[in-house]
């Protein structure tokens, strides 16, 4: 039996920074945004709330979902380039107010593909036996190392936090393929040093090309094709890239999952919070073959198909 998911969860903040609001900002404008990327708005974390605070009240909604409790969690992995702190981690702080005493807790760093590195980690505890439930979230505040002078950033990235209960499936459902691969030399484009440093333009050209090759690669290695794909949930970065991998699935806009317009990029979030919002929408639906795909700083990249289902 493989592993699934079976409990989403998500949480945003409630300040809303829309397109207009960032014109006030940087020399930016609406039009620009919008057309070049596909956001019109974002949120943003207040000052006493961390990638933290968001993780736990995603991973809340996610345990409820899946119906099971914090105590019964053998395993925390977060997935954040944005922690608390360097240390604790932030699956540590997670594990201490969830009171999810038994599970094991470490972070997980692959930047905007970390979700995907994190649930492909949790499906080797759990097809391995060694572990029977895995909470695995994305939580960043990316507002903390945005440089709101640099319009080529600042524009791009919101706040927010996604998480997935994992465990085993019923047969013929959960994880039946994946890719995860990373490209280290191609780090410079796309680091934080103090703040966020991007040459858009090559990443651009990366994500393109990746997103679409390793969504095919999944389908394939899964013993399926572009036709059997109900939806495809791809990391919310930019609206043009995202609908690169559609074409290429040839998949009618119905079957993409498109929440950057109102959250923007939230790097390890994008995909567990598009995810929750388009299952509560009745767009995933028990035994639909749903593909992920997302790609990072790093260079990183992961990609899964999977049979929707518990
Ligand atoms: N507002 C207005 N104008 C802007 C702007 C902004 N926020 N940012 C850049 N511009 C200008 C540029 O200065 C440039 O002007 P010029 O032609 O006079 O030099 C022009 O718009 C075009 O810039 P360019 O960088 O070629 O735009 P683009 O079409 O490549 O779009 C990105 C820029 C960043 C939206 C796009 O490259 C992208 O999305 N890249 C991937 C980024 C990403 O996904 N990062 C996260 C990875 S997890």
């Amino acid at each position: 039996m493989n592993a699934g998911i079976l409990g989403v969860g998500k949480y945003v903040p409630e300040k809303v920074l829309t397109n207009q609001d960032l014109e006030e900002i940087v020399d930016t404008n609406d039009e620009w945004i919008r057309t070049r990327t596909g956001i019109e708005e974002r949120r943003i974390a207040d000052d006493h709330t961390d990638s933290s605070d968001m993780a736990y009240e995603a991973a809340v909604e996610a345990l409820k979902h899946a119906n099971i409790k914090a105590e019964e969690l053998d395993m925390i992995l977060v997935a954040t380039v944005t922690p608390d702190h360097p240390f604790p981690s932030v699956s540590c702080m997670l594990q201490e107010r969830l009171g999810a005493k038994k599970a094991a807790a470490m972070d997980v760093s692959a930047a905007c593909a970390g979700f995907m590195y994190g649930v492909i980690t949790a499906k080797q505890f759990i097809e391995s036996n060694a572990y029977k439930y895995v909470l695995v979230v994305g939580t960043e505040k990316l507002s903390k190392v945005t440089d709101w002078n640099d319009r080529n950033t600042a524009v791009l990235f919101g706040d927010g936090a996604g998480a997935v209960v994992m465990g085993k499936v019923s047969e013929g459902r959960g994880i039946l393929s994946f890719e995860l691969g990373a490209d280290g030399t191609g780090g410079k484009h796309l680091y934080q040093d103090e703040y966020i440093i991007m040459n858009g333009r090559e990443v651009f050209k990366f994500a393109v090309r990746q997103m679409a090759d390793s969504s095919v690669h999944v389908i394939e290695q899964a013993g399926l094709t572009k036709d059997d794909v109900d939806f495809l949930i791809p990391h919310q970065a930019n609206i043009r890239i995202m609908e690169a991998s559609r074409q290429r699935l040839a998949l009618p806009e119905e079957k993409m999952a498109k929440t950057i317009r109102k959250y923007g990029n939230t790097s390890s979030a994008s995909i567990p919070i598009a995810m929750a919002e388009e299952l509560q929408a009745g767009k995933i639906k028990d035994d639909d073959v749903v593909v992920m795909v997302g790609f990072g700083g790093g260079l990183t990249w992961g990609a899964i198909c999977m049979r929707w289902g518990r």
